[in-house]
């Protein structure tokens, strides 16, 4: 039978990352990656991406060699190189060959300053250098309280995607992320997350066209653990986790990408 067009047209491969934050040396960051290398490093359902902090990266990079689990970094600057005291840069993530970068995570925004004015310059820097932006976006517990998660989220992602073209964009890996749901074991029900996910859908649409948009992965992040991937996973707009605690440890990272290979 031929390929249903419509049917490949949506289909998105999900995707499990782990962001390790500032967790593991350089010689644990090894042994966890060799660790899931061994688990999962053959399989091609699922995209498994893992995080390090900047110390381990090369390490891990290594360790990840010959294996389909891709290499990200946490944070980048905008700039390519220059004095910029105790930053790095996308081409020097590129020459580890990292893949990836997480741009904009709540703990950036909270406690560095970050602003959507500076996650844009980066995501557009990671772009330009053939990097894969995993672009976090989330209302804080007031917002949601207040109602405004909507609104929130809305000017999150128009100022943060701001330049990013058509051709880009599905290059770009979103992460909804409720800052209450972060490390607090407080997970997002299904519905929430669904409604959220469907609604940065919607955004992207406006943005890039319904083509470009349903490339794009949305993923949730926020307590996702073994127990409610499932669940999660299953909805129609979540194509994968960002996981922060369970990331950090072989056998809840592994579960976590059998759970999303097992979701049709
Ligand atoms: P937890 O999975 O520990 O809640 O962290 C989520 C996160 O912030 C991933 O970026």
């Amino acid at each position: 039978m031929p390929p249903n067009p419509l049917f490949l047209m949506t289909t998105r491969k999900k995707i499990i990352a782990g962001n390790w934050k500032m967790n593991k040396t350089s010689a644990e960051g090894v042994t966890l990656a060799q660790d899931v290398v061994a688990a999962v490093g053959k399989q091609s359902d699922v995209e498994v991406i893992v995080c390090p902090p900047f110390t381990a990266i090369e390490a891990v990079g290594k360790a990840l060699e010959g294996s389909n689990v891709k290499l990200g970094a946490q944070n980048m600057h905008h700039e390519a190189s220059g004095a910029f005291t105790g930053e790095v840069s996308a081409p020097m993530l590129r020459a580890i060959f990292a893949t990836h970068v997480i741009l904009g995570h709540s703990e950036r925004r909270t406690y560095f300053g970050e602003t959507d004015a500076s996650v844009n310059k980066k995501l557009l820097a990671a772009l330009k250098n053939q990097l894969k932006p995993i672009f976090c976006i989330g209302e804080t517990l007031a917002e949601r309280e207040a109602g405004s998660t909507l609104k929130v989220v809305q000017t999150q992602v128009e100022k943060g995607l701001e330049g990013v073209s058509k051709e880009q964009a599905p290059t770009v890996v979103v992460a909804y992320e409720p800052v209450w749901a972060i490390g607090t074991g407080k997970v997002a029900t299904t519905e929430q997350a669904q409604e959220v996910h469907a609604f940065i859908r919607g955004l992207l649409v406006k943005l890039f066209g319904d083509a470009a948009a349903q490339k794009v992965r949305i993923l949730y992040g926020g307590s996702m653990k073994p127990s409610n991937a499932p669940e999660l996973l299953a909805q129609k707009d979540i194509d994968g986790g960002l996981i922060g605690g369970a990331a950090l440890e072989a056998r809840s990272f592994v579960e976590l990408v059998t759970a999303a290979a097992a979701v049709k």
